[in-house]
């Protein structure tokens, strides 16, 4: 049985990613500093799969402690969701999320080179490509100035990886999703997001909760068709389904250079305007929106072309945004 490190397995896609390994027949021991989690999903992953992984907590800034982790842990592969995410953080706090952020990824990579470990998944994001010049967005697309310092780490961390695969004869894949949206089916794990949802589906449900009196919809004066601006979001199992197919391809070196990147998205294009009538649709619930000026640094339009990945990773989203919605909403409701 391989056995597979997750950092950041009790987040949000990190969650989902153990369900699916551990549904797979994977070994998996986690390491989360439990900053923007609780402990109580590790139980909720128990439950879910009847399997308890093995869990650790610890601060991957801690080099001591990674090196002590890998000392007694002899793993097959490491799927690296450890991060900070809050864009507009990112920006008063660059030094915290460099440090976070980048950091972490050398030393686990140092462990990896020393131990002769191999296997490396990490989250990357549709972000590196910022206003893409053409659509469906496909993995030749230029990476482009990054406009936040969440989005640099992504960047910088991809070029950290092509150098440390090139020295070191390391297997690396970076999967760059789009908007990853939903809960699992049993509504047991889903999004946790601290103080005032960023993100526009948790908006959206704890407004239909009547956690949040209005959403503000940002803009309708973009070049789409409604004017709102466009998004591809994926269900989070099918997010956390691409991570297997792209572990896989590295274990059975089915991989075609020791640095590979792919988009991981649903292929389809949505308005703000088209998520939220979906939404009422999927609730049942009329949403109580206004629409507000541009939020500073969005872009127009982002949604991936999916065939590489499809092709390369013989992975394929089989979830609908409605459902992926739906789950949402239950989710939500079993907050409440
Ligand atoms: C953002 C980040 C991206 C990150 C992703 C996941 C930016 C510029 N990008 O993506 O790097 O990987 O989150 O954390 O921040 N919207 C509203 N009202 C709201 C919230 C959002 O209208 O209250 C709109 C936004 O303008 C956007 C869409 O909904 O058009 C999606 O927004 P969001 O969920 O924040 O994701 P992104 O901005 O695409």
């Amino acid at each position: 049985m391989k056995k597979i490190l997750v950092t950041g397995g009790l987040g949000f896609i990190g969650s989902h990613t153990v369900v699916e390994l551990q549904n797979e027949g994977f070994e998996v021991v986690i390491i989360d500093d439990l900053s923007n989690t609780s402990i109580g999903v590790l139980d909720k992953i128990t439950e879910i799969t009847g399997i308890k992984p093995d869990f650790h907590q610890i601060d991957l800034r801690v080099k001591s402690e990674v090196k002590n982790f890998f000392e007694n842990n002899k793993v097959d592969g490491i799927i690296h969701f450890a991060a900070f995410k809050a864009v507009g953080e990112s920006m008063h706090k660059p030094l915290d999320y460099y440090e976070n952020n980048l950091g972490t990824l050398v030393y686990l990579l140092q462990e990896m080179r020393d131990r002769k470990l191999d296997n490396f998944i990490f989250s990357s994001s549709c972000t590196v490509y910022g206003q893409a010049d053409e659509l469906p967005i496909t993995e030749k697309a230029p990476v482009k100035t990054a406009e936040s310092v969440y989005g640099n780490t992504k960047q910088i961390g991809e070029e950290i990886l092509r150098d440390a695969s090139k020295a070191h004869d390391l297997n690396i894949i970076a999967l760059r999703y789009f908007n990853p949206i939903g809960a699992h089916p049993t509504v047991k794990i889903g999004e946790l997001p601290l103080g005032v949802p960023q993100n526009l589906i948790p908006f959206v449900t704890q407004t239909a909760a009547g956690m949040r009196k209005e959403l503000s919809v940002f803009g309708d004066d973009y070049d789409t068709q409604d004017g709102t601006a466009i998004r591809d979001y994926i269900h989070v199992v099918d997010l956390a389904k691409a991570h297997i197919a792209a572990l896989k391809r590295l274990i059975s070196k089915r991989n075609k250079q020791n640095f590979e990147f792919f988009n991981v998205g649903s292929g389809t294009g949505s308005s703000v305007l088209e998520v939220i009538k979906a939404f009422e649709k999927a609730s049942g619930k009329p949403l109580n929106y206004k629409i507000v000026g541009r939020r500073e640094g969005d872009i127009t339009a982002a949604f991936a072309d999916t065939t590489i990945a499809n092709k390369e990773l013989n992975w394929k989203t089989e979830k609908s945004l409605d459902e992926a919605l739906e789950s949402a909403w239950k989710w939500q409701q079993a907050q409440n």
